[in-house]
């Protein structure tokens, strides 16, 4: 077999690195290898080739500066959770909620793929930092992918280049991510757009810290810097080293008086995550401020001070488009004002982007994200409901002054919130770190048009991990609970849910900015300063512990609907968690028996309908 250069710059020094890409080269048989410094020159030089090739189609350079639009391929337009699989040495190590194959096996399955699955492309080796280059808290990984726009989303979502690969001594670790779109060429075959393979595997094998992922291109299967590494990977790293891997994004909230304070919150997919890391609170609040850390992922560790540290390890915003728009977050509209990738969203006539809810009337005509034309009557959404922009993270406005600090910044608070139509009030608070630990465990949301499933049905989602947690989920209930008690000053905990309806299906809860007066009751509580009311599910502001300057409006009716609790629902809530708690039942922590059964009494206890500030609850 003819040998193919490996073509490594002189300041790679590490072993394991170089014998990687060696043997990658030998199993996959690329035309060429190429190693990214991560330097603008080669972004562009890049993006050039792939306008080049059909790949991307550049912006307008007035409306979208040095920005690409890039159309997948119509079977290739999300993360595959049926094909994701978690391949610890022992099953019972994965838990019910992944799927599992013996890592042999699995091997012996790989290897067969990505044999000869690189013919005809460039292979490139991407090595980057999660987390700022150097920070304690951050993990240097390496991706091995022949997709240029994997190189190119890489770039803005990581710190990727020479700088991350300079970072290793010779014999340092890190985490090797293979990826490949599958899909060889034959000599003098024509490539397609989106090269992809109806065979896909998003494989994590816990006990190497490796990744190898096969026939997709999109997102959080090819970018395996985010959900795979910082989330599946880091969480069972997280196990064994003592801190903690999360789907939370983080957000700064300043006082008038300049305190400061940082929260992390946790929403499944489709709750507004991004909105919330990048609120305006309404101007009546005047001298509020949020800032953002970063909108979907958190490493978070204990520090020396018995509180919990946090960094976002990303680099760069991985957004769902459609529903994003001047209304519903001015700040990442801003963000997107320059040097971004869209995939998968619609091209206006003059070089622009679109897609549904940016604007209140669509444009009379557009090109879709098939690439076929589009009227507003044609029945269908111009851009696919998962379209998404990959932007860089210092471009946001509201980007905290700290959201590259080595040290991370201390959290105060954990929020964790569903969408719920029901049942769940908009705001409470744990009790204690136990009870905390139960309600996020616990945590549900209701099916939404994108996934699969009856539209209403409650999924449960721990932690909104389901789909990222890299090990037993009871374990990692257990790994909570033992966090908790090493620190001296956790953060406090609460629930929220912005999605409550009242009798007519309309939601009773502003949202966006909106939540800025329920962040404010959390700070507050924090501080011990907020004044709250003992309910069955925990502590609870009373109508005047809220801001409503600039919504008087709200009236005390309004909240008491917002707020209640009915027992009967509640009862059918707390039967319902039966269902996720007895899966994990061999591993569950003894605790959530003792919590659930002393929730259920309460709610005996309390009146059918608990509204709040009835004489028996105590107040603080
Ligand atoms: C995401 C998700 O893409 O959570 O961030 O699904
Ligand atoms: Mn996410």
């Amino acid at each position: 077999m003819e040998s193919i250069p490996l073509n490594q710059p002189a300041y790679v020094r590490n072993r394991k690195l170089l014998q990687w890409v060696k043997e990658t080269v030998e199993l996959c048989r690329p035309d060429s290898v190429y190693w990214c410094d991560g330097s603008q020159e080669e972004y562009d030089r890049l993006c050039g080739e792939m306008v080049e090739s059909g790949t991307f189609i550049r912006l307008s350079e007035e409306k979208r500066p040095n920005s690409f639009l890039c159309r997948s391929d119509p079977s290739d337009v999300a993360r595959v959770e049926d094909r994701t699989f978690i391949c610890s040495r022992r099953r019972q190590d994965a838990g019910p909620t992944n799927n599992w194959v013996a890592p042999k096996e699995m091997k012996a399955s790989l290897n067969k793929l990505f044999s000869g699955c690189m013919r005809g492309r460039t292979m490139y080796v991407i090595p980057f930092s999660m987390g700022p280059l150097g920070s304690h808290i951050s993990h240097i990984g390496v991706e091995i992918s022949d997709s240029p726009y994997v190189v190119t989303n890489m770039r803005i979502m990581t710190r990727m280049g020479r700088a991350a690969v300079e970072l290793l001594e010779e014999d340092s670790d890190f985490v090797p991510c293979l990826h490949s779109v599958g899909a060889p060429l034959e000599p003098g075959q024509q490539d397609v757009p989106w090269p992809c393979n109806d065979t896909k595997y998003i494989v994590h094998f816990p006990e190497e810290r490796s990744i190898v992922s096969f026939g997709s291109g999109y997102g959080g299967n090819a970018l395996l810097g985010k959900k795979c590494f910082a989330l599946r990977i880091a969480s069972s790293m997280a196990r064994d080293e003592g801190w903690l891997a999360e789907h939370m994004l983080i957000l700064g909230v300043e006082s008038p008086e300049g305190e400061k304070d940082y929260v992390a919150a946790a929403f499944p997919s489709a709750c507004g995550k991004t909105n919330f890391a990048m609120m305006i609170p309404p101007d009546a609040m005047e001298g509020w401020k949020i800032t953002t850390i970063g909108d979907d992922i958190a490493w978070i560790k204990p520090g020396k001070d018995g509180r919990l540290h946090a960094i976002n390890p990303e680099f760069g915003f991985f957004g769902v488009a459609p529903g994003t728009s001047v209304k519903s977050n001015p700040n990442a509209m801003a963000t997107l004002y320059a040097n971004c990738i869209f995939t998968n969203v619609a091209l206006t006539p003059d070089g622009d982007v679109w897609w549904e809810d940016m604007t209140k009337t669509p444009p009379p005509s557009l090109i879709d994200w098939q690439g076929k034309p589009w009227t507003p009557d044609c029945g269908r959404p111009s851009a696919h409901p998962n379209a998404r922009f990959t932007s860089p993270a210092h471009q946001c406005p509201s980007i905290d002054p700290d959201w590259e600090n080595p040290e991370g910044v201390p959290i105060s608070a954990f929020i964790f919130g569903g969408r719920r139509g029901d049942t769940i009030p908009l705001v409470y608070q744990s009790a204690n770190w136990y009870y905390g630990v139960y309600l996020a465990a616990t945590m549900g949301s209701e099916k939404t048009a994108a996934a699969a499933g009856k539209i209403g049905d409650v999924r449960r989602d721990p932690y909104a991990m389901i789909p990222f947690c890299g090990y037993h989920m009871g374990d990692y209930f257990n790994h909570w609970l033992q966090i908790g008690r090493a620190l001296s000053s956790p953060p406090r905990i609460f629930g929220v849910n912005w999605f409550r309806k009242d009798e007519n299906g309309k939601f009773l809860w502003p949202g966006f900015g909106e939540n800025m007066r329920v962040l404010k009751w959390i700070i507050g509580r924090v501080h011990g300063r907020a004044a709250a009311v003992e309910s069955p599910l925990g502590w609870m502001p009373k109508y005047e512990s809220v801001d409503w300057r600039g919504q008087e409006e709200f009236s005390r009716e309004q909240f008491s609907k917002l707020m209640s609790v009915d027992r009967e629902a509640w009862k059918q809530e707390l039967f319902s968690h039966e269902e996720l708690l007895e899966k994990l039942y061999d591993k569950l922590p003894k605790e959530f028996t003792h919590i659930r059964e002393l929730m259920l009494s309460t709610l005996w206890m309390s009146p059918e309908h608990w509204e709040l500030a009835p004489e028996r609850y105590s107040e603080q």
